[in-house]
């Protein structure tokens, strides 16, 4: 058994840290999430009263202008109330190491936090980047294993090491209430970048679509394969699961593009040889001419975006672009999890 499947057996615990989280074990589970999705959409406000008197705690190891606000908001939709810690700089410098001598400049140990923040807060929110040193440590989320063992309340990932959960569900409702056909073709590429990014957004992205009812084709320079348990579709398949189908691989980016619906572009480092930068071939980035290539499709990005480097602003700016539906559909995302966590549906 792999270290995925050993820990969705002791750890289904009351969390939100992947699409498994939602779906469970019922076959339309992601559905019915959807739908709830959906209704929230057009309906902001009517469950209003749902998280009265409740508070939520969210605490930033890394920078987040969405992930940040839309929360907050979602939750204000909900009637809670919430906190918002910066680590570092509104609160102590955090120790993440477990069992460690902290004679460093971390001043406070990540699970004495946790517990503390579990004092005040109903739900606890996290985000912990990938450190990109140690695959081992960050696949298998080391820090955010130890905040929800910490933290005793239900626990809501805002983008850890491996996965960015909330940024995938609103990539999904996206898509599912701009789609015009039943079954879309979803292109994840690969572009340019001057930092080494973790492979986070890219591993969820991939683990949603094969939960959805789309056809998913990944392309990227040779070397920029992303870990076999994403693409696969098995990060969380226990061993009595069907057979899920995997993503489809195409290294030819024009080829990947042909008939595509939709076009999601996102930038990650090696998986392989672990947080190195091996291109930044501007050949990657997606211009005007590639997405002439598509069935008019629409293009896609989570945010914060490198113009001109993963996409050109005449992409970006196009009205095939969806970028600010997919920002505004994470305060849907966040209030559709926050409200299922509240009804103790999560
Ligand atoms: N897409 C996203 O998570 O944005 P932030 O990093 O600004 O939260």
């Amino acid at each position: 058994m792999d270290f995925f499947s050993n820990q969705l057996r002791i750890n289904h615990m009351r969390r939100f840290t992947s699409v498994h989280d939602l779906v469970g074990t019922d076959q339309h589970g992601l559905q019915s999430a959807l739908s709830d999705a959906v209704a929230l959409k057009k309906d902001p406000w009517s469950m209003s009263t749902l998280g009265t008197r409740k508070t939520l705690g969210l605490l930033f190891m890394n920078p987040s202008l969405r992930t940040r606000m839309s929360t907050h908001k979602a939750a204000s939709l909900l009637g809670m109330d919430t906190m918002i810690l910066n680590a570092g700089s509104d609160s102590w410098t955090l120790e993440t190491r477990d069992g460690v001598i902290m004679d460093g400049a971390a001043t406070e140990h990540i699970k004495d936090a946790a517990a503390v923040m579990g004092e005040y807060c109903d739900i606890l929110g996290l985000r912990t980047f990938a450190g990109l040193t140690d695959r081992n440590a960050d696949y298998e989320e080391r820090v955010l294993e130890l905040f929800v063992r910490y933290a005793g309340v239900p626990f809501i990932s805002l983008e850890s090491a491996t996965r960015h959960p909330l940024q995938s569900f609103a990539d999904l409702i996206t898509i599912e209430t701009l789609k015009t056909v039943k079954r879309p073709r979803v292109v994840l590429t690969w572009a340019p970048h001057p930092k080494a990014l973790p492979q986070a957004v890219a591993n969820s992205f991939v683990e949603w679509m094969l939960a959805a009812d789309v056809d998913l084709v990944v392309t990227h320079p040779q070397g920029y394969e992303l870990a076999p348990s994403f693409m696969q579709g098995s990060a969380f398949a226990d061993d009595s699961s069907a057979a899920v189908q995997g993503a489809t691989l195409v290294y030819d980016q024009n080829a990947a593009f042909e008939g595509a619906d939709f076009v999601y572009a996102k930038n990650w480092s090696n998986y392989n040889d672990y947080g190195a930068i091996t291109s930044k071939d501007m050949g990657w980035t997606v211009n005007a001419g590639k997405m002439a290539l598509t069935n008019n499709a629409r293009f896609m990005h989570c945010l914060p975006v490198r113009r001109n480097m993963i996409v050109t602003d005449e992409v970006i700016d196009s009205p095939q672009s969806v970028i600010l539906e997919q920002a505004a559909n994470r305060v849907v995302s966040a209030q559709t999890v926050l409200m299922r966590m509240l009804q103790g549906l999560v």
